[in-house]
């Protein structure tokens, strides 16, 4: 008795935790988790895009092992070892060749909390420009250049001064007509018109971006319109910071969400899927940029783990050896096409959007608003069929569908006719 009261999580868990599920797993593998009962799901979420490899890939589950019957804890700032630097050289193999120094974290937040620190010091100024819509973590640094929901940053004031916020490439809810291009002329100003009201932009360190914004509802913005962000930076010094965080990682059928558009940033902030669930981060720049970080000008207990980064540099040889970008880009393909079979024959989805296996569906009402009733009916009746999905957007507007990247076609066409049963019962 008292050991079921000790385990009780109406008890331990404080309610800021806010649960999707009631499901109280005891183990996962590839796309599967169980809970204590032995009911299996498919978990389309991946632990919010964390477990892109899979969960408990073999791999990865054996380089943890190994690593941590060997050294746990070999603190960066004492010792040096192997798995930080095989899995940062890993890493930097996936990107442009600038981009070729790893500064080790242990979340998004704290990443986002490096880039913006690096971007001041190599610049020596103090603005940041960042979009509407944005999620970049819950830090008090990351939580000031977020604006994806209200609740993620309302009565924390005061928060970091001198953040601008332009808008984010939302064409579904487009506010000019013209289609894509009507719109990156008015989102294009928007941003630009920050320098003739609000900051001068020499007074700006870093334009902050997630390549598709994420939380915000799974925006996928034109190259022209990212491309657009590279040249005002060039244009005027300052570092361009692309946030790969849920982007990153094969997720959108490349390595990483910038790829897709022949856009390299100065600074990406990496993090969940680098490290399959274990706590690993990433900001990676250039060696020029790095320099201007004198020693001991940022730093932190545990970053490059020992343990964190034998699963990255694992998880980093599965997504290259099974080809899992690739995997995602075909399993993205299939899952797309069927997602816009099931649009056609219902007014409630108003749009199917993204890359590879990083898609949403939002659902309108008749007269086009949002309609997170609608979501959350459509998530509660793929949870009774055992499919775990998660919400995105301001309004909870869209559903997101996120499986691992190992996930294979039956698994595709099982969530398909679940998903458009679903549909079919609003
Ligand atoms: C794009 C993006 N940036 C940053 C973060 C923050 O990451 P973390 O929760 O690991 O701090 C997230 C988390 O969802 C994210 O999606």
């Amino acid at each position: 008795m008292a050991e079921q009261i000790a385990l009780d999580p109406q008890t331990l868990v404080p309610r800021v935790i806010g649960r999707y599920t009631p499901v109280f797993v005891d183990r996962a593998a590839g796309v599967r988790v169980w809970d204590r009962d032995g009911i299996e799901y498919l978990d389309f979420t991946s632990g919010i895009a964390v477990v892109n490899a899979g969960h408990c890939h073999p791999a990865v589950v054996a380089a943890i092992q190994e690593q941590a019957g060997k050294i746990i804890h070999a603190q960066q700032n004492i010792l040096m070892h192997e798995p930080m630097l095989q899995a940062a050289a890993a890493l930097s193999e996936t990107f442009p060749e600038s981009l070729n120094q790893v500064f080790w974290t242990n979340s998004g937040a704290e990443a986002i909390e490096g880039a913006i620190k690096l971007a001041k010091v190599a610049t020596r100024r103090p603005a940041v420009i960042a979009f509407r819509g944005a999620f970049h973590g819950r830090t008090h640094g990351a939580m000031s250049v977020t604006s994806s929901r209200v609740k993620v940053r309302g009565h924390y004031e005061p928060l970091l001064s001198s953040v601008f916020y332009a808008p984010y490439p939302y064409y579904f809810r487009s506010p000019v007509p013209g289609g894509e291009d009507g719109a990156d002329d008015f989102y294009i100003a928007e941003l630009k018109s920050l320098f003739d009201t609000l900051v001068m932009p020499d007074d700006v360190a870093a334009i902050l971006v997630e390549t598709i914004a994420g939380e915000g509802g799974y925006l996928v913005p034109s190259a022209r319109w990212l491309r657009e962000l590279r040249s005002i930076c060039d244009e005027h010094g300052i570092l361009l910071i692309m946030d790969e965080i849920q982007t990153g990682m094969g997720r959108t059928g490349k390595m990483w969400g910038f790829d897709h558009f022949d856009v390299v940033p100065d600074i990406v902030t990496v993090a969940k899927g680098i490290a399959s669930g274990m706590p690993v981060s990433a900001v990676v720049s250039s060696k020029a940029i790095m320099d201007n970080w004198a020693p001991g000008a940022h730093g932190g207990t545990y970053g490059g783990n020992a343990v964190g980064t034998a699963a990255a540099a694992a998880t980093l040889r599965v997504m290259r050896d099974d080809h899992l970008p690739e995997n995602a880009a075909a399993m993205g393909e299939r899952l797309m096409t069927g997602l816009r079979e099931i649009q056609r024959r219902t007014s409630s989805i108003g749009d199917v959007r993204g890359l590879g296996l990083m898609v949403a569906v939002e659902f309108v009402t008749d007269s086009g608003d949002p309609n997170p009733a609608a979501v959350s009916q459509v998530i509660q009746r793929c949870f009774d069929q055992q499919i775990l999905l998660i919400n995105c957007g301001t309004y909870d507007q869209a559903i997101r569908i996120i499986p691992p990247l190992v996930v294979n076609e039956a698994e595709i066409d099982r969530f398909l006719d679940v998903f458009g049963q679903a549909v079919d019962a609003l």
